[in-house]
């Protein structure tokens, strides 16, 4: 046997200003099976992630909240980990950019580049609010297109015409925080000088580092010729003051990545077992792979490489960079309930059917991925239920009636066991490569091969027979043979199902070589069902939560990002007769109350003259005793489709304001006005 690998993994750092979503879960799933494939073979792997903590927009939304940074933080940290570990990703550490270690390394990194000459300084002019007294970055800037005059565009590119020019080119410019009009002012602006590693990230990026798509895409950009990059922001702003610069930060994606290694230094402070020099130095032999989304390609195989060489650590071994998740072949779509959160899928169904499925569709390219749900229920119940659980589920019972729970010894089919000896070399394979849709498609393979020789060999006809015992049990004790060999490559997708056939096979916890053997004469526990079948309704009710989570307003579902707007733009312009279309009308709430199962919903009874009206509304968090809002007059679209959801019809909205949260107004006439009466 060969040493054991050192392999330490990390998945991008997800912001800490808004939720977790499928999309991300894509990125964490698929590094959670890879690694626990490792760990499964015996190799030492670890794996650690963090929130990216840092940056204006999390500090302009912890101002909005009404609470600190450290406060907001806090909450996503823990709503964020809550996630991962429903979703059986299993982090070894998962840590914050906003921490000691961090704060550390980031210093020892900035002061290590500095002294060796990385570092320029020089003044920028930026727009600057002068309300809010801060530096605008672009996102935070919108104006009217210079090119094509479409108003209320980003200060760095056109939605319509889809120019890119710097926000001092925008025409009419306001603040997107203060809807003040901003103005240039001069800092002095500290540049990391990526030129300077031109040479290495040349060889670098083409030494078996990178899939080739991706050096592809980084070559042109090296060839373009590399930039200095800005690493600093003034004051205020939430991050790492720069040592010796007061009033000067860290840009937030300069302390992002070091959040890896300030993670794993956590860590060893936890497990004497990890010296973090043997993992970081510069002639570490560990392994060190990062897996990304395709759109921070160039932070992690250009600026990071640069940042690790220049401050004398080691670089990395891969950056395993996937697409983006699609959901029914489109983006995903708050109004087509499928920008689905973490939360909502979990409340609805298992975490093991989402992994099969992406596992089933990961290949090692930067495609995107697209999540079908229809396909999704369908292959689920065919593959796991139909394929896998139903080879232990046929074979049990005539094992626990006919032999007291014990396998026989012996091999019934000694060419069906060999086939799957021979197959485990590939699926290793496979898996290594990250070709996730290969290793399910070959064990699937081998499953239907196994469901094929059951079939054939009918042990429920056999049972009949006379003089047949012996043959049933001989059948059945390779069924579950082969039910085991099959748990044993899926268990790096599906931790809980092989938990759950572990504990049914009476068995300790299986490991990769285990394939390697057969159960013989040994006893089982009883059967208990270990996974059934998606019912679709679970998907319907998945979406549909995800549409109320829409009407709730929800602000952790807002864009995220740096950059996130904290305003809404504004709408297109309509013509009168669009207006004239909507039937807006003065309502009386006659009935508000709670809504069984829905965590955001209100139901409300309304009066609009000659008839009533059911509407459910997302502000229950805002009218936590909705008692309080029967008896007033409120603004209604009487004219709406009405909509069928989760808990009953919805005839029609009521209008109210506000980002959400507590922070949900519902609007009101001025007394006087009669239930019915249309709102001109
Ligand atoms: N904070 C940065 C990463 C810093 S790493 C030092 C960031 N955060 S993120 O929350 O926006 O994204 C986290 C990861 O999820 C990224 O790798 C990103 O590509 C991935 N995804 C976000 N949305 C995604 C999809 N819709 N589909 C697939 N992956 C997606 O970027
Ligand atoms: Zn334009």
């Amino acid at each position: 046997m060969s040493e054991p690998r050192k392999i330490l993994v990390t998945s991008a750092l997800p912001y800490a200003n808004g939720s977790i979503h499928l999309g991300h879960m894509l990125e964490y799933i698929q590094t959670d099976m890879w690694v626990r494939f490792q760990k499964h073979r015996g190799n030492q792997c670890i794996y650690v992630c963090a929130d990216d903590a840092h940056g204006s927009a999390i500090m302009l939304r912890a101002e909005k909240e009404g609470i600190t940074p450290e406060q907001l933080i806090a909450n996503v940290k823990a709503e964020h980990s809550a996630d991962f570990a429903d979703f059986l990703v299993d982090f070894d550490n998962f840590h914050s950019t906003h921490s000691d270690e961090n704060r550390e390394l980031s210093s020892m990194i900035y002061t290590r580049l500095r002294d060796a000459g990385h570092i320029a300084t020089r003044s920028i002019t930026q727009y600057f609010d002068p309300e809010k007294q801060m530096f605008l970055a672009d996102r935070f800037i919108k104006g009217t297109c210079p090119k094509c005059g479409t108003e209320d565009q980003y200060g760095d590119n056109c939605e319509k015409c889809g120019a890119t020019y710097a926000p001092t080119d925008l025409k009419n410019p306001k603040s997107a925080i203060s809807g003040a009009t901003p103005v240039l002012k001069e800092s002095q602006h500290f540049f990391f000088k990526l030129p300077d590693f031109d040479a290495m990230l040349k060889s670098w990026t083409r030494s078996g580092t990178l899939q080739e798509a991706v050096a592809n895409k980084i070559a042109e950009w090296l060839d373009a010729g590399l930039q200095q990059w800005d690493i600093s922001r003034d004051a205020p702003y939430f991050g790492f003051e720069i040592p010796g610069e007061p009033g000067k930060y860290f840009y937030v994606w300069l302390d992002a990545p070091i959040g890896y290694m300030a993670s794993f230094k956590n860590l060893c402070a936890r497990r004497p077992d990890l010296d973090f020099d043997a993992y970081w130095a510069k002639d570490s032999t560990a392994e060190l792979y990062h897996f990304i989304g395709k759109d921070i390609v160039n932070f992690h195989a250009l600026f990071w490489p640069a940042m690790l060489e220049g401050a004398g650590f080691r670089k990395p071994t891969g950056i395993n960079v996937h697409g983006y998740l699609t959901v029914n072949g489109q983006k995903m779509s708050k109004s087509r309930g499928t920008f689905i959160k973490a939360r909502t899928y979990l409340d609805n169904l298992p975490p093991e059917y989402l992994r099969y499925y992406y596992a089933a569709k990961l290949s090692r390219g930067v495609d995107d991925l697209d999540l079908n749900l229809e396909d999704f229920v369908q292959k689920v119940n065919s593959d796991l239920i139909g394929k896998v659980v139903n080879i232990a589920s046929r074979c049990a019972g005539f094992i626990h009636k006919g032999n007291a729970g014990v396998l026989v010894a012996g091999n019934a089919a000694p060419e069906l066991t060999d086939a799957f000896l021979v197959a485990a070399p590939g699926i290793a394979e496979a898996y290594e490569a990250r070709d996730f849709a290969r290793a399910m498609r070959e064990i699937m393979g081998l499953a239907d091969r196994a469901n094929a020789y059951i079939a054939d060999k009918a042990p429920w006809s056999l049972a009949k027979q006379e003089g047949k015992q012996d043959e049933v049990q001989a059948v059945c004790a390779l069924g579950i043979n082969l039910f085991r060999q099959l748990v044993i490559f899926l268990k790096p997708v599906l931790p809980l199902l092989a938990a759950d056939a572990e504990n049914f096979l009476n068995v300790a916890p299986l490991t990769w070589d285990d394939h390697l053997t057969l159960l013989s004469d040994h006893r089982l526990n009883p059967f208990l069902p270990l996974m059934t079948r998606i019912d679709p309704v679970k998907v319907q009710a998945m979406s549909d939560a995800s549409k109320e989570d829409l009407t709730a307003s929800d602000t952790s579902a807002a864009p995220q990002g740096n950059g996130e707007l904290l305003k809404e733009p504004l709408a297109a312009e309509i013509d009168f007769d669009a207006f004239a279309a909507v039937d807006l009308r003065v309502a009386l709430i006659l009935k508000a109350e709670h809504v069984d199962g829905a965590d955001k919903l209100l139901r409300l009874t309304l009066d609009i003259g000659d008839e009533q009206r059911n509407v459910f509304s997302g502000i229950k968090s805002a009218y936590p005793n909705p008692a309080e809002l029967e008896g007033r007059l409120t603004m209604m679209i009487a004219n709406l489709k009405p909509r069928k959801m989760r808990f009953g019809i919805s005839e029609g909205m009521v209008m109210a304001a506000g980002p959400g949260g507590e922070e949900i107004y519902l609007l009101s006439p001025d007394s006087g006005a009669k239930p019915g009466q249309r709102i001109k």
